[in-house]
Order: structure tokens, then C-alpha cells, then sequence
């Protein structure tokens, strides 16, 4: 593999859109405003003013909310509570690889329902339900989605909401990019729609503050949020307080607004070059152009042989995620590129490296 590969694979932030200094600064705050609450244990709960703060965010009381060590904690607790082997649990197709994992180690019965351009299929989740199938719930990833860039539109929310209603399941609302909306108007979440305590929301500081503070949520009903801090306070007493008393001082100096701003703007940067750079370079590939967060995804010709392209991709220091991984089968036609590490001066290469990669390929869809 080459020395300087250009990686299109981590859903992570490059460090120039990192705000390492007011991080540093609300670290300094956080050990001087509060020495107590920050070095203590605390409870599962979470940092006391942090799970405010966030509660306010939503308009909920504070019960309804559980501050985790990275929203990937709080998925895990919530399939761990709710999720038992053999039950049939909803996921996008395609849907993060992460979620997939866990939900088979758990012995799930996965039900794939496709993704549009707007969203899950709805259609195809009501005939779902009027088969007979009865989720114990269905995970949906609505702005932005991990791996597509596809964003949930209104309607579907709705539409959404009232099946939940009418079959009595529930909805893990997934939003990590809520916030990094660079174009486009903000549609409403599930949760603030919601009437019949049908949803449960998750976010992250990951992609609004930086992944490596692991400070991530869950918000739901007060009931199953105690159910949960139980689990949680079995699990390991209490999550990373030194991280959730740092995020919370970066949230109410408003830090958190400028890293945010500093995040869009740098990706839609990146979307445009990497639009510019495919249309130039690798003018086969499909795809619909993301309005905000990390990923976009690409169909190629079909018969593209996509575990072939990530090797010879790999050779040339180009690295992507296949489709493949995020699917229980099929979509060896695709991948994801994930924008948000790749500086913008080094998308244009990256993408020549790829087309380069898929040039190579004797005999697939790229020779025809
Ligand atoms: C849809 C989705 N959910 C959850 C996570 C996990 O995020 P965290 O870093 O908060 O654990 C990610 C991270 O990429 C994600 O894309």
C-alpha cells in the first residue's frame, strides 16, 4: 500500500476541522468550574449538567435522558434492553455496518427494508408489518444516512410515526448528523413529531464536537431510560465524566455553534471537489449528491466486481468501504466514500487514484 493512501473509509472528521484549542480551553474550565463533579464517578446517568443541558436541547424533562460513553454505547444498551434473539428488528438496506453487527450478535431476525433517495421505503415496511412480520423495533438513521448521505423526508417521518403507531413497535431514531446540515432546509425529528412515546432518540458529539471525547445520548421515555441507567450503572457505574464535563463547558461557551459551522463549511467544500472530481475522473459512477454529514454512496456498472476495486484501490492508496458491508447481500456494485477525512486539497487524487483502480479491472463492467 502506498505511504501517503488517501482514506475515503473512516466516517471520521480530519483534524483541521477539529477545535482542538476550544477543547483545550473548555478542559482547563471544566477542572476549574466543577473539580468535584468532573473527577468523580458519578452515576450512569451521566454529567449532571450536560444531561440538563441536553434535555433542554429537546424540550424533555431530564429523566427522559442518558448521556453514554459515544452514542454506539447507547445503541448497544438500547438492543441490549429491548432486542431479544429471534425478534424481528428493522433496519435500513443499506444501514450501518456497526448496527448490523450488533444486532446479529444479539440473534436478531434482520429485516432489511430498502433505502430511497428519500428515506426508507415505506411502502415496502407496511407490507412488511401486513405480512404479519412484528419488529420489536425499527432503527433508522434519518439525516444524512450512514452509509447513503440519503436524508428521511417529512412525509416518510409522518408516515413512520403513525405505522409505529398503528403495529406498536418502536422507533431508534439514529441522528449523529442532525447538525451538519450543509444545504437544504432542516426537517423536524421523529421525536419531536411523536404522540405515542413511539420514539427513542440517540445523537453523538462525535461529529459536532470530535469522535475521540466519546460522549454520545439517548433520549426516550423515563420509564425505559431508568430500565437502561440500570443496565448502564451494571455495566461500568458511570461513563467518562472528565469527557461529558469538557463537552458541556464547549456547549454552553457556544464553542459548540463554531465547530459546527466549521464542519459544514469545510464538508460542503469537499462534496463539490468530490462531485467535480468524480464527473472528471470516473464519469460511471452514480450517485446523489448529500446535503450534509460524512458519506455519499456510489453505484457503479453493474457487474463491477466492488472486493476486486477495493484491492487494486488499495495497491494504489485509496481506501473506500465497500457497499457490501453494510448489506446482509448484494451491492457488490457499490461503496461509500466517506469525505469528512479526506482534506480537500487531496480529494481530486484520491478520486484519480480510484478511477485508476476501477480502469484496471479486466473483464468487469469497466472493460465492457
Ligand atoms: C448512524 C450512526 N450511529 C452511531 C454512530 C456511533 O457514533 P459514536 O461515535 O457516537 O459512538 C455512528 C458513527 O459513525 C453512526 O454513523
Amino acid at each position: 500500500m502506498a505511504s501517503d493512501t488517501i482514506s475515503f473509509a473512516r466516517g471520521a472528521p480530519s483534524l483541521d476541522i477539529v477545535d482542538v484549542g476550544g477543547l483545550r480551553d473548555a478542559a482547563t474550565r471544566a477542572f476549574t468550574n466543577d473539580p468535584g463533579g468532573t473527577t468523580a464517578y458519578g452515576t450512569s446517568i451521566g454529567y449532571v449538567p450536560l444531561r440538563r443541558w441536553i434535555a433542554e436541547q429537546h424540550g424533555v424533562d431530564e429523566a427522559q435522558v442518558l448521556v453514554t460513553n459515544g452514542s454506539m454505547q447507547a445503541d448497544a444498551f438500547l438492543f441490549a434492553t429491548e432486542v431479544e434473539a429471534g425478534q424481528p428488528v428493522v433496519v435500513e438496506k443499506p444501514t450501518y455496518d456497526r448496527t448490523l453487527l450488533n444486532l446479529r450478535s444479539l440473534g436478531a431476525d434482520v429485516r432489511m427494508v430498502s433505502l430511497q433517495t428519500d428515506g426508507i421505503d415505506t411502502a415496502e415496511l407496511r407490507a412488511l408489518l401486513r405480512s404479519g412480520v412484528r419488529p420489536a423495533l425499527a432503527h433508522v438513521i434519518p439525516n444524512f444516512q450512514n452509509p447513503a448521505g440519503y436524508t428521511l423526508s417529512l412525509a416518510k417521518r409522518n408516515e413512520l410515526l403513525e405505522l409505529a403507531a398503528e403495529y406498536g413497535f418502536a422507533i431508534f431514531e439514529d441522528d449523529p448528523y442532525k447538525h451538519i446540515r450543509f444545504s437544504g432546509e432542516d426537517i423536524p425529528t421523529m421525536h419531536s413529531m411523536d404522540e405515542h412515546d413511539s420514539v427513542v432518540y440517540a445523537s453523538s458529539f462525535s461529529k459536532t464536537v470530535c469522535p475521540g471525547i466519546r460522549v454520545g445520548y439517548l433520549v426516550g421515555p423515563a420509564a425505559l431510560i431508568a430500565k437502561i441507567a440500570k443496565l448502564a450503572t451494571n455495566t461500568y457505574i458511570s461513563p467518562n465524566m472528565v469527557a461529558q464535563s469538557i463537552v458541556y463547558e464547549f456547549c454552553v461557551s457556544g464553542a459548540i455553534d463554531g465547530s459546527i459551522q466549521t464542519v459544514k463549511t469545510a464538508l460542503a467544500e469537499r462534496v463539490a471537489t468530490l462531485d467535480a472530481a468524480l464527473e472528471q475522473h470516473l464519469p460511471e459512477a452514480r450517485y446523489t449528491l448529500p446535503e450534509g454529514g460524512y458519506f455519499m454512496w456510489v453505484d457503479l456498472p453493474e457487474g463491477t466486481d466492488v472486493a476486486a476495486l477495493f484491492d487494486a484501490a488499495s495497491e494504489r492508496g485509496v481506501q473506500f468501504v465497500k457497499g457490501t458491508d453494510f448489506l446482509l447481500e448484494g451491492g457488490e456494485n457499490t461503496l461509500r466514500i466517506a469525505y469528512s477525512g479526506v482534506t480537500n486539497d487531496r480529494i481530486d487524487e484520491g478520486v484519480k487514484r480510484l478511477a485508476d483502480a476501477y480502469r484496471s479491472l479486466a473483464g468487469s463492467a469497466a472493460a465492457a
